[in-house]
């Protein structure tokens, strides 16, 4: 029985604890949180007597075997390094860390407490993007040369710690571009970055006297506050000739949110999203094949499901999860390069 506990138990937590509660090797043993009321009210919800509001007196209780990092950016690295300085596998929410020097000490941490360590790059966890892994790993795409990831939400800058650029570290780049770097990445077979030119744009400030339109808040949503950007776009090349175009926004004057996710290979394309489809050539015919699968989208909760669940096996059978501490420091490389090149506006080399 592997004995997990939860640091943070905003939004996101439910997304983390759900799933625990209902694998049968879990036990969730203790919860985090600087806010009494939820904390108290987490721990009703999932029968969990060890309630925290001190993430040190939550790590030196030494039931626990691994934990989920649910906080604020900013506290990410710091956190995973002490939980795993106290032998404690980790879990950590995207994105892995604010900055590289945080990067490298998270992944020497890992090294030295030889516990894992998974990034929450939950995307990786789709059904659809399994189905597609399967398809790319057999050839069924060739070389990857261009891959196009877009995440616009017209309205959705979720406020509080997310639009405080000293909690956060950014805007839709850090928290909707890691997922769609990472997954782009990913299953481009994770060629070597060596150069990158980005933008940013702060143009339309949060929006938030918009009536009648709902969108994901931070668990204490306040408008007050807002220093991040509104949209980012980069342009990522790597070592073997491929490229990936990547833009994301809070806030933008769209028609309507906007998710698409595409590759393009020697012997076949692919689109994860909207829909999963994959385009091949046959017999001087072009193919737009639709796997049979229940859902060809991204299940937001399904996923966290999976993400879970591999975290669990991962630290039952002491085997390196499919997102490791190594990938998360190679997304905030390129990620951390798009807002270096939008800030000098210059490209820069890896
Ligand atoms: N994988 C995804 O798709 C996804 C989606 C949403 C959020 N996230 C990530 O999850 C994390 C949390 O996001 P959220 O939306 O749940 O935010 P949230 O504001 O709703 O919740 C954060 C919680 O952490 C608590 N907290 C903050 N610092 C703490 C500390 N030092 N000790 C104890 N508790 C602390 C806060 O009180 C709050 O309850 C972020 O890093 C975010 O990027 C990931």
């Amino acid at each position: 029985m592997l004995k997990v506990g939860v640091i943070g138990g905003g939004s996101i937590s439910e997304f983390h604890l759900r799933p625990y509660f209902e694998n049968p090797n879990v036990e969730i043993v203790a919860i985090c949180d600087t806010n009494e009321v939820r904390l108290h009210s987490l721990g009703k919800k999932y029968l969990v007597e060890n309630l925290y509001t001190e993430v040190g007196e939550f790590l030196a209780n030494e039931q626990i075997d691994a934990v989920s990092i649910c906080t604020w950016n900013n506290s990410h690295a710091d956190i995973a390094i002490q939980a795993l300085q106290k032998n404690k596998h980790v879990l950590l929410e995207k994105p892995l860390s604010l900055n590289l020097e945080e990067a490298y000490a998270v992944e020497a941490a890992v090294k030295e407490s030889k516990k894992i360590l998974q990034v929450g790059n939950v995307r990786r966890f789709a059904t659809n993007v399994g189905v597609l892994k399967k398809f790319i790993d057999a050839g069924e795409l060739g070389e990857i040369y261009y891959a196009k990831a877009s995440c616009l939400r017209r309205l959705g800058n979720p406020g509080g710690w997310f639009s405080d650029i000293s909690k956060s570290g950014g805007g839709p780049l850090i928290d909707l571009g890691t997922h769609m770097i990472d997954l782009c990445w990913y299953l481009m077979g994770k060629p070597k970055p060596v150069s990158v030119s980005g933008n940013t744009y702060k143009k339309l400030g949060n929006r938030s006297h918009i009536e009648n339109l709902s969108f994901y808040k931070a668990a204490d949503y306040n408008a007050e506050h807002n220093d991040v950007e509104d949209l980012a776009n980069g342009l990522i090349r790597f070592e073997n000739g491929a490229s990936l175009f990547v833009d994301v926004s809070f806030t933008l004057h769209a028609k309507q949110d906007e998710i698409s996710v595409k590759l393009y290979g020697e012997n076949g394309g692919a689109e994860v999203e909207p829909e999963l489809a994959i385009i091949k050539e046959q017999h001087e015919t072009i193919l737009n094949i639709t796997p049979q699968i229940d859902l060809l989208s991204f299940d937001f909760a399904g996923s966290f499901v999976n993400e879970i669940n591999h975290f669990v096996d991962c630290c039952i059978n002491n085997v390196q999860p499919i997102s490791p501490v190594s990938d998360g420091v190679e997304v905030t490389k390129m990620l951390l390069a798009i807002y270096e090149s939008a800030a000098t506006n210059q490209e820069i080399k890896l």
